[in-house]
């Protein structure tokens, strides 16, 4: 066991082993990379701190880190996500020190990040950029050890280029949310799934029928969108972006301004990554008994403390459900606190989808520790092979076959000669 973790309770080790053993089951590529992490050890005493949602997936990308050789910290990238029973077997079964536990406060998330950041990284993994912000803001002893990160989610995508634009970003960070093998994956399918499971664990409603409102239409709104749609719930999209919005309406679904939407919605969620989407306008346009959750990263997409001065009392009617009853009586539910609902409410995108997610934090961690030292302080793409090879392994362990193309083909490619 390592010497520092602190975890909810040991006890609950045997249920998380249970848990990631299922989970490893719907991932076999990083499996794979695992067994080739544990012969060849290239990643043999490389220092890695990692904050990510705590759960069997994150375990096992933890599992196979340690595989090839790294000394892994891990803390939480959300109070509300950890799976306290997977922390447990991480470090009473696995040897691998968690900072993190469930409806943890503020103070003790911070702690645990700092604990993290005690093991020196040279590499950091972050959710949402946490890491990265603690390391240039309080940490910055720590840079001079640094040899590169990674990052899974586009908030922190976005967080990283905005650093990077204004020259402050120390060192090069991998986006590994932007690689095609994560986000048209685990962004739309993962969690157009997942939150969905979490809505309906928190609610139990039917969908059918529903006026289903999604703030927001990039990968994240689209797959939330197809699933409610499939669901038999009627979607509203809302959108800035008059693009990603003429799509929206070409696929199918209503799209107007929020103004407008509050009025009709029963169900809101914002998937924008974006800040005040759901305010104090909105929230006294609703109609009585709406829900409003948030399935982006941070809980700042609604305006929690605008619906706290409108309401005059507020009560906990389910698990995850906060009831406020507005001035004038009209009772407006917000799910699991305005944390991410498929997360806090449910357990996150399937082993399925984040099985290339985290091949892809794998084989970035691995291109860190070869070619980091020779990368500028801005924000990379994942290299092209890697997010090709990892759909091929994807593709292999689905039992799917694709075409190659023919000497003739290839040249036709790469010729300009040839016309009608
Ligand atoms: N983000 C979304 N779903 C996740 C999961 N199951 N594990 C880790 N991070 C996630």
């Amino acid at each position: 066991m390592p010497k520092n973790y602190d975890v909810k309770d040991l006890k609950l080790a045997k249920a998380g082993t249970l848990k990631m053993e299922w989970a490893a089951e719907s991932m076999p590529v990083l499996r794979s990379i695992q067994d080739k992490f544990a012969k060849a050890k290239p990643l043999k005493g490389l220092r890695v701190a990692a904050c990510l949602h705590v759960t069997s997936e994150t375990g096992i990308l933890m599992q196979t880190l340690k595989a090839g050789g790294a000394e892994v910290r891990l803390t939480a990238s959300n109070p509300l996500s950890t799976q306290d029973s997977v922390a447990a077997a991480l470090v009473k079964n696995f040897g691998i020190a968690v900072f993190a536990i469930n409806g943890e406060d503020n103070r003790t998330y911070y702690r645990h990040i700092n604990q993290a950041l005690d093991v020196r990284p040279q590499i950091t993994m972050d959710d949402g950029a946490d890491l990265v912000s603690t390391i240039h803001s309080k940490r910055r002893a720590l840079l001079k050890g640094i040899i590169g990160g990674t990052e899974e989610t586009t908030t922190g995508v976005i967080r990283l280029k905005s650093m990077a634009r204004n020259k402050v970003l120390e060192y090069p960070i991998i986006a590994v949310n932007d690689a095609d093998t994560k986000h048209l994956f685990d962004n739309r399918y993962g969690t157009g799934q997942s939150t969905i499971d979490g809505i309906l664990r928190a609610t139990n409603v039917l969908l059918a029928g529903l006026n289903f409102v999604i703030a927001g239409y990039g990968w994240c709104g689209r797959g939330l969108a197809l699933r409610a749609r499939g669901m038999g719930a009627k979607v509203i999209v809302t959108e800035i972006d008059p693009i990603k919005a003429i799509e929206a309406v070409m696929d199918g679904f209503e799209v107007m301004p929020m103004g407008r939407a509050a009025a009709i919605g029963d169900v809101f969620v914002t998937v924008t990554g974006n800040k005040g989407v759901i305010r104090r306008e909105h929230f006294k346009a609703m109609k009585n008994g709406a829900i409003v959750a948030n399935s982006g990263h941070f809980n700042v997409e609604i305006d929690i403390p605008a619906l706290k001065a409108l309401a005059k009392s507020k009560r906990r009617v389910r698990d995850f459900v906060d009831e406020f009853t507005l001035r004038g009586g009209k009772k407006v539910s917000l799910l699991g606190e305005g944390r991410l609902i498929n997360l806090a409410a449910a357990e996150g995108h399937p082993a399925m989808v984040m099985d290339m997610s985290f091949a892809n934090q794998a084989m970035s961690t691995l291109f860190l520790r070869r070619e980091g030292k020779k990368l500028a302080k801005d924000v990379f793409p994942v290299p092209k092979k890697i997010d090709e090879a990892i759909a091929r392994m994807k593709l292999g362990s689905m039992g799917a076959k694709i075409d190659v193309l023919t000497a003739d083909q290839k040249k036709y490619l790469t010729e300009w000669q040839e016309g009608t």
